[in-house]
């Protein structure tokens, strides 16, 4: 059985290191009976070294760049990542698109960094034409792959997709991992994961708060 994958995606919170401990040690205490899922924090890049006692919690990353080193000033490489204690990375988030014109082929490159590592990408779409062509991947590399369905209306505005709609969509996405993102809180996490199948879910503001975020993954735990 694939566990439920709860990814907090913390953007670019909190303010300060002992804030981002914090809040991790939090959401580490209250999930210490977690058996069926996947919990990922996914904090800015210069918290990671600090949340190195990860415990059951894993750490993402939310991107990265594909070339291993160099000069690339103000970059992160995957492999660093990989290096620093990551097992997964967001890729694509819309915020990335639209702020940082992320495109599709760049998508792709970090992609196949990331498999290239050993991380395991979470590529967010907005519509299934945002979604790589996998046909050259390996089988193995495809089990690897996470999509990220999250509606742009639904980000961080608090106006969640109902779930039959996003069960509309994801059923017209042909991958076995699809994670549903967009104002996901604890009263509607459950409904995306069994009313509309997904397998897990990328959760934004409501991950920045422990006692919400605990909710959250314990709707995972019951489903
Ligand atoms: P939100 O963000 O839960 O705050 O809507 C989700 C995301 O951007 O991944």
């Amino acid at each position: 059985m694939k566990k439920t994958l709860i990814i907090a995606n913390w953007k670019m919170n909190p303010k300060t290191t002992k804030e981002a401990n914090n809040l991790f040690n939090s959401v580490k205490a209250g999930s210490h009976r977690i058996k069926k899922t996947e919990v990922v924090i996914c904090p800015p890049f210069i918290y990671l070294p600090f949340l190195k006692e990860k415990g059951r919690l894993k750490l993402g990353g939310q991107n990265g760049f594909w070339e291993e080193s160099g000069a690339y000033t103000g970059e992160v490489s995957l492999l660093m990542l990989k290096k620093i204690g990551a097992e997964y990375v967001i890729i694509g988030h819309s915020e990335r698109r639209k702020y940082f014109k992320e495109t599709n082929s760049e998508v792709l490159k970090k992609t196949k960094s990331a498999l290239s590592v050993g991380l395991k990408p979470i590529i967010c779409v907005d519509k299934v034409s945002q979604i790589p062509d996998f046909s050259n991947f390996r089988k193995e590399e495809i089990k690897n792959i996470i999509i990220a369905y999250e509606p742009l209306f639904a980000i961080g505005t608090g106006k969640a997709c109902s779930p039959k709609k996003a069960k509309e969509k994801r059923l017209l996405i042909k991958h076995d991992f699809v994670l549903y993102g967009g104002s996901v809180n604890f009263k509607n996490a459950r409904d995306y994961l069994l009313e509309a199948g997904f397998q897990g879910l990328l959760v934004g503001g409501a991950s920045l708060k422990a006692k919400e975020f605990i909710k959250i993954i314990d709707s995972a735990e019951k489903n």
